[in-house]
């Protein structure tokens, strides 16, 4: 079989990442890279040994050697890029958070059916080894019934006011950029929360610097979650069961171990020491997908994606945290409300 081409837009922080751990991947080549800047194009493609280097993102998109793009630019450019990639026929993996709320994800994926192209919210955390472990351990009902999840994300990020995640006008904020794991680990194991409880301290440049949430599920599940961008945290994830509970070892998203302890404080740890940081596994699950010819991967799905981003929009609704544009529209959106109760009510009427 063809060998599936790659092509990364960006190389930052994350960009690099992935490349490192390209070469742990089962199959596929990395092809292409795309940069703002020459320079930066021709470091990177360098570095990983990578033949094209664009200075466009849109020449990446559209080059006719390249099979799938990976996104790996701040959150508010997702949108665009991944819309023009699946315009152009391109399949995509797209950071997370795939976009900056469920009405743009929605619109992505009503368009990437509508083009027949596989789209994927790199949640790479779901194709970790750990995690297929732990998932099995659940199913297998091995803690008995699940109640609750305790999962944290804290670390300590630059304060520079300029910096992508201080910035509001870039979707920054500890929420979107690491709050979404706890809150994906939770969905994980129990779906979309019934109910949503939150505490947030939002900074002096507007976005959210920590947060503490509540979720619960009308069939009795609570998960306990925060996200911090000014503390350290050992970044553990618990999950307690009737007959036992699971500890995904530090830091849990990218874990290389984890163990369950029964009611009798026996324990069995089992450590996966696999190469890199992890982010292979989500590019072998899109090869996967392509060669099957699948539009969405059946273990991290565009419904789950939406029902991710419907939970973050919902948190921040809760703490007031709205990004350029939104608050307009949310308050539009109350006024259509408005009037089409006036409406109804002069419907009522006329009977
Ligand atoms: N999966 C993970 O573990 C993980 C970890 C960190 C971040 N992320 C996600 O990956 C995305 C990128 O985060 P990052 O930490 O890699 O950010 P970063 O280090 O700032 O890099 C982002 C890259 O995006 C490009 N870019 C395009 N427009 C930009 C602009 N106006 N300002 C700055 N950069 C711009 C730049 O590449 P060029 O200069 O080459 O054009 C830049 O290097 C975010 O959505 C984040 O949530 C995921």
């Amino acid at each position: 079989m063809k060998k599936i081409r790659w092509g990364i837009i960006g190389t930052g922080h994350i960009a690099h990442l992935f490349a490192s751990d390209f070469c742990h991947v089962k199959a596929g080549e990395l092809r292409a890279v795309a940069s703002r800047h020459k320079a930066s194009a021709d470091a990177f493609s360098e570095e990983f040994d990578i033949e094209l280097a664009f200075v466009d993102y849109y020449s990446l998109i559209n080059s006719h050697e390249v099979d799938v793009v990976y996104i790996a630019t701040p959150h508010v450019y997702h949108f665009d890029l991944a819309k023009a990639c699946i315009l152009a026929g391109k399949a995509v993996l797209c950071e997370k958070p795939f976009t900056l709320n469920e009405g743009q994800s929605k619109e992505l994926y009503d368009l990437a059916l509508e083009h027949n192209v596989f789209v994927m919210e790199a949640m790479w955390t779901r194709f970790n080894p750990v995690i297929e472990q732990v998932i099995e351990w659940v199913e297998d009902g091995e803690i008995g019934a699940l109640n609750s999840i305790q999962a944290s994300f804290n670390f300590v990020a630059p304060t520079d006011p300029e910096h992508r995640l201080m910035k509001l006008e870039m979707g920054g904020g500890a929420l979107l950029d690491i709050g979404i794991y706890p809150v994906f680990l939770a969905q994980l194991f129990f779906g979309k929360p019934d109910f949503v409880q939150n505490q947030a301290v939002i900074g002096d440049t507007e976005v959210d610097l920590f947060e503490q949430i509540l979720l619960g599920w009308e069939s009795g599940q609570l998960a306990s979650l925060d996200a911090s961008l000014i503390s350290c945290n050992p970044n553990r994830a618990t999950l307690s069961g009737s007959k036992g509970y699971i500890e995904i070892d530090s830091p849990w998203y990218k874990a290389k171990s984890c163990r369950i302890v029964s009611a009798d404080n026996t324990e069995r740890v089992v450590s996966i020491d696999f190469p890199g940081q992890g982010y292979q596994f989500e590019v072998d699950e899109v090869n996967r997908c392509l060669e099957e010819g699948l539009l969405q991967s059946p273990n991290f799905s565009w419904e789950d994606s939406l029902a991710l981003i419907a939970t973050l929009d919902e948190i921040r609704q809760d703490i007031g945290l709205y990004y350029p544009g939104e608050e307009q529209a949310a308050d539009d959106h109350h006024e259509a409300d408005v009037h089409e109760h006036h409406h109804e009510h002069h419907h009522h009427h006329k009977h």
